[in-house]
């Protein structure tokens, strides 16, 4: 059931938690589908809701940096620091697990992705049930991550007891994933949490090679085709005449086509939706995921995206484009 995320709300969440249930709630980021991170018996019930790959770890949520401590066996010099400087906040922090992490949790790794949310309600949802959650975006594997409670609810369905709903989500792309295990920082995955800002703080850091690295994935999530919507994702960079040369191509033989573009660029077109200026890369961010879906439930074949500069969260933006766009094997 869909509850509101006010007291009554959370008690019952947190209540659904603690006896091994699964349960969505709101992050500042995306939706997330959420369990007992240190009960393998509640993980798995995750992995079967999403049909997620059992060799995905799954990251896990803390109410605070100290309570994030706890679940590494190790907490280097570059942690506390990021964790000083962007927690609560949508970065997520993979280090060497501690023992009571359970395999399911981290597919099989040593490590573990952590990361402090900054939304109140899923501050109040950790402290209630006073467990760490594990909590992968609350999609189908390979969907665009949901962005609204009813975004989860179409995917997830009755698989899911209790749904909290506290409205859209601010940041809308999903968290950076920074992997400390080696002796440089590297990043496995770009996300709310812009490289730029990450690099003020810790000198030059490294670009994981993510999908590239077919024989040893560093973060395994990133093999596999992600965010895409039934339709065929096409990316162009260009401008509004080059988007519009793609869209009479795409439409010759009677295929719907609907275009995503800045406001400087958006075509005169039918179908044209527009998240903000070009250099906006936050209102792009936010508004990406539920445009995706909006578009597939309007029953287009195709859309046709802008590129946007590859600065700040358009780094983000860009990589769930590519994936969306990648005819990869699907999960
Ligand atoms: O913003 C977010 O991160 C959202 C909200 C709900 O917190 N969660 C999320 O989880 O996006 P998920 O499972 O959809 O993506 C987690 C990514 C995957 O690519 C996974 O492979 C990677 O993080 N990851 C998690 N733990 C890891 C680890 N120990 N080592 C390497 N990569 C890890
Ligand atoms: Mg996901």
């Amino acid at each position: 059931m869909v509850l509101p995320a006010d007291d009554a709300g959370v008690a019952r969440a947190a209540k659904a938690l603690r006896e091994g249930a699964v349960v969505v709630f709101p992050t500042e980021t995306v939706y997330g589908v959420g369990a007992d991170a240190l009960d393998p018996a509640a993980v798995r019930r995750i992995f079967a809701a999403k049909g997620r790959p059992p060799d995905n770890p799954i990251i896990v949520h803390a109410e605070d940096a100290h309570a994030a401590r706890r679940l590494a066996r190790e907490w280097p010099p570059a942690a506390a620091r990021l964790a000083d400087r962007f927690w609560p906040g949508p970065l997520t922090i993979v280090l060497p697990r501690a023992r009571e992490v359970p395999d399911v949790t981290t597919g099989g790794l040593d490590s573990v992705g952590i990361r402090v949310p900054d939304h109140p309600v899923a501050g109040r949802l950790l402290r209630a049930a006073g467990i760490p959650i594990a909590a992968p975006s609350a999609n189908r594997s390979g969907r665009p991550s949901p962005t609204r409670v009813e975004d989860a609810k179409a995917d997830l369905g009755d698989s899911v007891s209790v749904y909290l709903d506290a409205g859209p989500t601010r940041v809308g792309v999903e968290s950076t994933v920074m992997s400390l295990l080696g002796t440089e920082p590297v990043l496995l995955r770009p996300g709310g949490v812009a490289l730029e800002d990450l690099e003020a703080v810790l000198g030059p850091v490294r670009l994981g090679r993510g999908a590239e690295d077919a024989e040893r994935p560093i973060s395994p999530g990133t093999k596999y085709r992600h965010y895409a919507p039934s339709a065929d994702l096409h990316v162009v960079h260009g401008d509004a005449a080059a988007l519009l040369r793609r869209v009479r191509e795409l439409s010759r033989d009677g295929t719907r086509v609907a275009v995503v573009a800045s406001r400087e660029h958006a075509p005169s077109w039918a179908h044209v939706r527009v998240p903000g200026a070009r250099s906006d890369a936050a209102a792009w961010s936010h508004a990406l995921f539920a445009l995706l879906r909006d578009l597939d439930a309007e029953g287009f074949d195709a859309i046709v995206v802008e590129a946007i500069p590859e600065a700040g969260l358009g780094r983000a933006v860009m990589d769930r484009l590519r994936r969306a766009a990648a005819g990869g094997p699907s999960p």
